[in-house]
């Protein structure tokens, strides 16, 4: 299906998008249904929003946690955590904010935009607040519990730098990949649109799924146009089964 075989000892990277979260529920950001419309996200999700009214920037992300918190994770998320859990080399590395791939039980996770259930101190100090989907909005701490300043969300605000240790593991693991898996993103936003290229020069069979063609497409050794809830349950199923 893929134009390769997968060998029991590939070093299989995911490298996720909005797109894998659609059929969960969870809107994309350039789609029809983009999560932005009706929401002026540059003017939201920055550090000079919330510098100027913080309030409306949490209560924000509170809707957007309680929206994401509704969702469940779909068979591409449950497929990609199964190869895991069958024992093999799988690494995602994703620029979703959304916890699915860990709430599916994938262990091996790059979250290079953050996690939405996971607050830091806005000034600075070091340390991440876990909440989760079943926290109750009123329960979401407010302050630094070492500086009492406000918490916010541990997220890449537009005109924020990515962690750079989280762009090193990233980098890290393409470069050692053998079959990299690029599913349901635009590949528009960088620095995550240029890390295929990292795989495919250090010699990656790259494989796209995405219900249309992307800028990734060209560099992609195949691309399989489809949901991912459908594609990808079909790559790796019959490697469970041969188990
Ligand atoms: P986009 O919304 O830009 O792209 C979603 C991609 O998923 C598109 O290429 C769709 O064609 C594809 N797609 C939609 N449904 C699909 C499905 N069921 N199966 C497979 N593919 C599907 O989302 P991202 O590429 O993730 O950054 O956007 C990258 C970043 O832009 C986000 O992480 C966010 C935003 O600015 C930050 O918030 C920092």
């Amino acid at each position: 299906m893929i134009g390769r075989e997968i060998r029991r000892d590939d070093r299989i990277t995911i490298l996720s998008g909005a797109g894998i979260s659609a059929e969960s529920g969870v809107p994309t950001f350039r789609g029809e249904d983009g999560l932005w419309k009706g929401y002026d996200a540059t003017q939201l999700a920055t550090p000079e929003a919330f510098a100027s009214d913080p309030e409306k920037v949490l209560e924000w992300y509170i809707w957007r946690r309680k929206m994401i918190a509704d969702c469940s994770p779909n068979p591409a998320h449950e497929a990609i955590a199964a190869l895991e859990d069958a024992g093999y080399d799988v690494a995602v590395i994703t620029q979703n904010i959304d916890n699915l791939h860990r709430r599916s039980g994938s262990k091996t996770i790059v979250e290079l935009h953050g996690n939405i259930f996971k607050l830091r101190c806005s000034g600075g100090c070091r340390g991440i607040t876990q909440i989760s989907e079943t926290t109750a909005p009123e329960d979401v701490p407010r302050d630094c519990p070492t500086c009492g300043r406000l918490l916010r969300p541990h997220i890449v605000w537009f005109g924020e730098f990515l962690d750079p240790d989280d762009i090193v593991a990233a980098q890290h693991r393409l470069s050692n990949t053998d079959l990299l898996f690029i599913v349901g993103t635009s590949g528009v936003v960088h620095p995550a649109a240029g890390l295929g290229y990292i795989a495919k020069e250090a010699g990656a069979y790259v494989v796209e799924i995405n219900i249309g063609y992307t800028p990734l497409s060209d560099m992609a050794d195949v691309t399989l146009l489809g949901p991912a809830g459908q594609i990808l349950p079909k790559i790796f199923a019959p490697l469970l089964k041969a188990q």
